[in-house]
């Protein structure tokens, strides 16, 4: 689509580790609309936090490479020098992590740390500034900003702190934010009311929204489409009404399957799927989720199947048996 806000094509990083390198992101591609939450779920090992490190532009280019496009309204990303893209980036991506407390700086206040972000990325005064701070707490939910504004992070609660990361993080008004599982550490009520906040940004600037987790439940409330990652790869991408009636991976489905149900109770123990990921250093040949698939076959283990488009809608998957999946119960 030539008016996506982020277009990612065949994203690819490698890592120099002593076991030699590996390759935890291959050729992952994407797109996020404006007004779009898009999400990225996985279990955990499966590269989600290294797909967004790269399109941040975080991984340090002596560990790491990063190949592949990342395309934000309109302009190439990847072939900035590494200053322009962290200038760019910092302005219209901006991202928030799981744990709030180790991005925040202990030894500053709440305001200076949102100060330091306008100062940086905009031209307004002091005093314009001070206003911002206020109106910026405001909108993201804090009752008494000014008291905020002047609290260290240690005074705040860890749902108040990712209040505070998000008024950071909207600060220079991005076109784009990434959230890496931004309400695992909160209990159920306040990761509610981030992820209502989230939304209500959302429509409030249009920005587009990159949401990763491993929890549906975040999937069904926030987005609109969703990547599955597995071993580093997008195994399914649809829409969120297609992922919860009609998944099509086998991964997919066990995902859905271990999904804590309404009726879970402490006597039904969770459906976990079985096995595990396979390790970066030794990647099987084939379809990389053979180990675990229940329908696997000896043509899944020899050859890796391709991304593609089954079924009516948009969904793409890669499985060589996908279009039976959908049919199954
Ligand atoms: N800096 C690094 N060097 C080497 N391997 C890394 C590095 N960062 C992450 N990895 C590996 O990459 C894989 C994907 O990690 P990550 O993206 O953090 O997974 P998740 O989906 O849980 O966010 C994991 O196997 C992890 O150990
Ligand atoms: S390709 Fe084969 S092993 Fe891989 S997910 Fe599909 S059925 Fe399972
Ligand atoms: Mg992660």
């Amino acid at each position: 689509m030539a008016d996506a806000l982020l277009e990612v094509n065949d994203l690819a990083v490698d890592f120099a580790t002593r076991l030699g390198v590996v390759s935890p992101v291959r050729g992952v591609s994407f797109q996020v609309n404006t007004h779009e939450t898009l999400g990225i779920i996985g279990e955990s090992g499966c590269g989600k936090s290294v797909t967004a490190q790269a399109l941040m532009g975080l991984l340090s280019p002596r560990t790491s490479r990063v190949d592949g496009e990342v395309i934000l309204a309109g302009q190439a990303l990847h072939s900035l020098s590494a200053k322009a893209r962290r200038q760019r980036s910092g302005r219209e991506m901006a991202m928030i992590f799981q744990d709030p407390l180790a991005s925040l700086n202990p030894v500053m206040t709440i305001g200076a740390q949102i100060d330091e972000s306008l100062r940086l990325h905009t031209s307004l005064t002091r005093s314009q500034r001070q206003q911002k701070i206020i109106s910026l707490l405001t909108q993201v939910g804090i009752v008494d900003p000014a008291r905020c504004a002047g609290a260290w992070p240690h005074e705040l609660s860890g749902g108040m702190r990712q209040r505070v990361m998000i008024a950071m993080a909207i600060a220079t008004s991005p076109s784009l934010l990434i959230a890496d599982e931004p309400t695992t550490a909160l209990d159920a009520t306040i990761q509610a009311q981030i992820l209502d906040l989230l939304d209500e940004i959302k429509q409030q600037t249009g920005m587009g929204i990159v949401i990763i987790t491993h929890d549906l439940s975040v999937v069904a409330r926030l987005c609109q489409r969703v990547v599955v990652l597995y071993a580093g790869q997008v195994v399914e991408e649809t829409d969120v009404h297609t992922l919860f009636e009609r998944p099509r991976h086998p991964y997919t489905r066990a995902l859905l399957a271990a999904r804590p149900s309404a009726d879970h109770t402490p006597k039904t123990p969770l459906a976990e799927i079985r096995g595990q990921v396979p390790a970066l250093h030794d990647l099987p040949l084939g379809c990389t989720y053979a180990d675990r698939c229940p329908l696997a076959q000896p043509r899944c283990r020899a050859q890796a199947p391709e991304l593609r488009a089954v079924g009516h809608k948009a969904q793409q998957v890669r499985c060589w048996r996908a279009d039976e999946t959908g049919v199954l119960g």
